[in-house]
Order: structure tokens, then C-alpha cells, then sequence
């Protein structure tokens, strides 16, 4: 039988500890996949910086990038690749370029997502632009900020329309306490969002390819906490409900990997924070998440390689939008959109395929989640992160996080 090399390239910038896991846990798999009359093999390096010609030729299949939702570079060379040689690329680089916060918040309204009340309002301060002050003298319309606070209702959240980490995010209670938020907004254009409160449960489902995975999630825990470790936390039609949120979010805008942060409130599942360019993947805020996040990776990066899954560079929204206005419940909605999402993460033929050829990956990284490779990949991050007299601590309390894991069988 021929063969045939497949090259999985990783677009990096501040990573440390996933990649080198990726790496080590792919090699031990030591893949040789028949597929269609060809043995194929993987390999995998990691993507250099350097000046490109527009016209020549990428070596990859497939590219797993973390780096150009901000390094420009990368981008270019990597949408290049995508038109020019059919390179898949997890997430889509023009549809994270585009669809922030706002664009995800506003589309999944009209799939009839039960996103909380959210405004924008315009920024409080500008930079200076020589059409700036006639375009705000004719067009800008005083506003009442204290009526909209009302009729969006206290507890509110201000937040970035494009934010991430955190920043710029406050919990408002009252008028006065917006007025004084917006004052402090600077130039930033700020939603202003009803807070889903009170809320009993509060859930990041991350979502890479056709694979989810539900955590627990406790903002208010310091860092290393926030993922708890419960594993059966939600009833069967909680689960059923956040993974097709999830997924259809995720194949809606074309993003492989994805986290989805929603909320219950009355039994009803809010999502909050959906568009997430580069989601967590450190081993000390994931760690005992962390085998499932290396594990996922490889099944949905050696499939999209090993397939020749095309990078569907056209986002095709109409199916979804013709559903949204059906006469139906959301929840009938949901299933007709789960149905596209997993139609287009090829779920079926994704499992299967898995199950063919990749069934020894639990059982391997098992074995591997309990080597020194992870726990000096481990000990890499901490080194990163933790002042000196903390590293030990830390890396002991991931390391022993992952053995938890172990110990429960590594499944997932
Ligand atoms: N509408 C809301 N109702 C209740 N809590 C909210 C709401 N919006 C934001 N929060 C709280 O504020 C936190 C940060 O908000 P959000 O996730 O939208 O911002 P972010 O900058 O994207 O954060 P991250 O990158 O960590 O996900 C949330 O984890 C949640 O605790
Ligand atoms: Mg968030």
C-alpha cells in the first residue's frame, strides 16, 4: 500500500505546556492509518515566522493555530494558505478577525438563543480623527445613560463588545454606579449586558470539532480553581441542551475550538461569552481537563488531516436563518440547528473513524499522562506563571490533578 506523510503544523506564540504534550502524546501514538488505499503517517513542527512569496507552496494540512487572533504576520500567511492551498485551520482566521463578542451575541439572538438583554452604547471618549467633532456635533444624539440602565434592569455588566480576560468588565447596581463605569470606559465600546441573577450553575462547555466537554465553572475561585473537577454535574437534558448550544454556535461561525459560558437561571440556560479566539488551554487552569483537551486535539487534527476535511471558508448562515423563523420553540429550533452543526462537523463520520483507528488513544494516554514529559511540561508552565518559592507547590498540585484523573480511568 502507498503511503503518504501528513503535516500537522502548530501556529504558537505564549504556549508551553500543550504543545509539548501534543507533541509527545502523537508520537507515542505512532499513527499508521489506511484510509481510501494509503497508509498515512503524521507528523508535526511547529510553524516559523518568516517573510513568504505569496505563490509558494505550505507543506501542512493541517495548522492548529494560537497566535494570530493578534500576530498579523501568521494571519496573512495563514488565510494565504487556506485560498491558495487548501490548508485547514483551526479557528477560521477571517471569521475571528470578524465576529467578535457583539457579532456572536447578535447572531445567536436571532437563532432565538435566550442571551440576556444587552446594549451598546457609544464610547465616552474618542481618538482624535479630523472628522471626529463634526460627525459627533451632527449625528450623535444625547442619551439618557440612567434610563437605559433601568430598562435594562440592575445587576447589569459593562463589558468590552470584543472583550476577553476579563478586562473592562464590571458588575453595576445602581445609576450612579453606571455613570461612574462609563466615565472610566475611556474609548472602549461597552455593552452593557442584564445580569443573569441569580444563576445556580455556571458552565463553560468547550468545544473542539465534533467533541465538547462540560466544566464546572466558580468565577469567583482564584485561577487555578475556577475548573472544578466534578465530571456528573448536569442531568441528561442540560447536557443535551449546552452541548447543541455549543455546537451550533461553533459551526455557525466555523470555529473548531470554541468555549461556550453559560448560566441557569430558572432552569433556563443563558449563554454569556461565546467567542472566545483562543481559549484556556494551560494546564494550570485546566489540569485535570487538561489529557481531554491534548486527547481531543489529536482526534480532530489527524481526522481533518487524514480526510482532507475542507475549511468550508464560506460561512453559509441562511440554512439557519430559515429555521430561526419557523413557527417552532426554541427547542425544536435547537434541534433542527444541532442537526446542521453536526452535519458539518461530519460528528458521525468523525466517531467512526475514531473508533477505526484511533481506539488505543486512551489507553496510550493513560500511560502518558503519567510520565515525566507532562510533569516537566507541567513544571515549564508553572515556571511561567508562579513566583520562585510556588513552583513546587503548584506543579505537585497540577500534577496530582492529572493523576486524579488517572486514577478515575482517563476517560473522556
Ligand atoms: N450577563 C452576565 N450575568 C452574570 N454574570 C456575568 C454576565 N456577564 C459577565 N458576567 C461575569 O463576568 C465574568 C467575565 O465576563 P465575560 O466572560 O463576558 O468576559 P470575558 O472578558 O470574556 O472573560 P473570559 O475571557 O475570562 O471569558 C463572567 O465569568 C461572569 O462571572
Ligand atoms: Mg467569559
Amino acid at each position: 500500500m502507498p503511503t503518504q506523510q501528513r503535516h500537522i503544523g502548530l501556529s504558537l506564540g505564549g504556549d508551553i505546556c500543550w504543545p509539548i504534550c501534543y507533541e509527545a502524546l502523537l508520537k507515542k501514538l505512532d499513527l499508521e492509518i489506511d484510509l481510501n488505499g494509503v497508509t498515512q503517517t503524521f507528523d508535526v513542527e511547529r510553524v516559523a515566522i518568516e517573510p513568504f512569496d505569496l505563490r509558494q507552496p505550505v507543506k501542512y494540512d493541517v495548522v492548529i493555530d494560537r497566535l494570530t487572533h493578534w500576530y498579523h504576520t501568521s494571519r496573512e500567511w495563514i488565510k494565504k494558505a487556506i485560498l491558495t492551498d487548501d490548508l485547514y485551520v483551526f479557528n477560521n482566521p477571517w471569521s475571528l478577525q470578524s465576529m467578535e463578542k457583539h457579532t456572536s451575541y447578535a447572531a445567536m439572538m436571532r437563532l432565538g438563543f435566550p442571551v440576556p438583554d444587552t446594549w451598546v452604547v457609544p464610547p465616552k471618549a474618542y481618538v482624535e480623527n479630523p472628522d471626529l467633532e463634526r460627525t459627533l456635533k451632527k449625528y450623535a444624539k444625547l442619551f439618557d445613560l440612567e434610563a437605559i440602565g433601568e430598562q435594562i434592569g440592575y445587576p447589569l455588566f459593562m463589558k468590552p463588545y470584543d472583550g476577553g480576560a476579563w478586562v473592562g468588565v464590571t458588575a453595576i447596581h445602581d445609576g450612579d454606579a453606571l455613570k461612574r463605569a462609563y466615565d472610566e470606559s475611556g474609548t472602549r465600546l461597552m455593552h452593557l449586558q442584564k445580569g443573569v441573577i441569580p444563576n445556580d450553575a455556571f458552565v463553560r462547555c468547550v468545544g473542539l470539532g465534533p467533541q465538547w466537554r462540560f466544566v464546572n465553572y466558580d468565577p469567583s475561585a482564584p485561577l487555578h480553581d475556577r475548573y472544578r473537577m466534578d465530571t456528573d454535574f448536569l442531568s441528561e437534558s442540560d447536557e443535551a441542551t449546552l452541548s447543541k448550544m455549543t455546537m451550533v454556535i461553533n459551526a455557525f461561525f466555523g470555529w473548531d475550538f470554541n468555549s461556550c459560558e453559560a448560566l441557569r437561571s430558572n432552569g433556563l440556560w443563558q449563554p454569556i461569552d461565546f467567542a472566545n479566539a483562543c481559549p484556556d488551554s494551560q494546564v494550570t487552569s485546566l489540569h485535570f481537563h487538561f489529557p481531554w483537551l491534548i486527547k481531543s486535539n489529536i482526534r480532530w487534527s489527524v481526522y481533518c488531516a487524514a480526510t482532507d476535511r475542507s475549511m468550508h471558508s464560506n460561512l453559509d448562515w441562511e440554512k439557519y436563518f430559515t429555521i430561526a423563523a419557523k413557527d417552532m420553540s426554541f427547542e425544536e429550533k435547537l434541534d433542527e440547528y444541532a442537526k446542521l452543526a453536526f452535519d458539518y462537523f461530519e460528528y458521525d463520520q468523525f466517531h467512526e473513524f475514531c473508533d477505526r483507528h484511533l481506539s488505543h488513544i486512551d489507553e496510550v494516554a493513560h500511560e502518558f499522562f503519567g510520565t515525566e514529559v507532562v510533569l516537566d511540561a507541567i513544571r515549564q508552565k508553572v515556571m511561567a506563571l508562579y513566583p520562585p518559592h510556588e513552583i513546587d507547590m503548584f506543579t505537585e498540585l497540577f500534577w496530582n490533578r492529572i493523576q486524579h484523573w488517572r486514577d478515575q480511568g482517563g476517560v473522556g
